[in-house]
């Protein structure tokens, strides 16, 4: 089993989530880049970022993979206005043709909520990809133990027979 972590990360959480998934499954890791980003702090951060959300503000993107040589593809990324950002957004909305029938993980990232939106919105921008698995990290940064704890179980999903 070959995985593609595919994540988008502003301030670190789901960077940090990526890379312990990486670390412990055989998997390459690919951050988005997109060409458009609020500020990393401060009160635009959220207005523009939540703004550029909720109206599905479409990014161009440095480089895209080709998720074809991998049997998995994990994406994650952070809720923005319990949504995706732009970069995930993007890459969801023009390739899908991608992604159909590879076993789909996701992973978000978010603060005071949960991930209930963000699954909400990948689900409706790719139709014909069934979801099967979902992790929602609360703060992953600040709460490493806990966070390990629930990626580790995601680790038990690509690798059933791993004890
Ligand atoms: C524009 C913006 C909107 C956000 N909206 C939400 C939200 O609706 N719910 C939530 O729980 N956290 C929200 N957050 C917090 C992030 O989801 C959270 O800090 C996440 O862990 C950041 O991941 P990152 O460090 O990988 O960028 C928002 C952050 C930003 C920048």
């Amino acid at each position: 089993m070959k995985a593609l972590i595919i994540y988008y990360s502003l301030n670190g959480n789901t960077d940090w989530a990526a890379h312990y998934l990486a670390e412990r499954i055989p998997a390459d890791l690919f951050r988005l880049e997109p060409d458009w980003e609020p500020p990393k702090s401060g009160f635009f951060k959220f207005m523009k970022g939540g703004q550029a959300a909720i109206r599905g503000k479409k990014v161009t993107l440095k480089a895209i993979p080709d998720p074809s040589a991998y049997d998995a593809i994990l994406l994650a990324g952070p809720v923005w206005a319990k949504t995706c950002p732009p970069a995930l957004n993007t890459y969801l909305s023009e390739h899908e043709g991608d992604l159909a029938g590879k076993n789909l993980l996701f992973v978000s990232s978010s603060s005071g909520g949960d991930g209930r939106g963000f699954f909400r919105r990948i689900m409706t921008l790719l139709p014909s990809c069934p979801i099967a698995t979902t992790v929602s990290l609360r703060n992953p940064l600040q709460r490493q133990e806990e966070s390990a704890r629930q990626l580790d179980g995601l680790i038990q999903v690509l690798n059933p027979s791993n004890d």
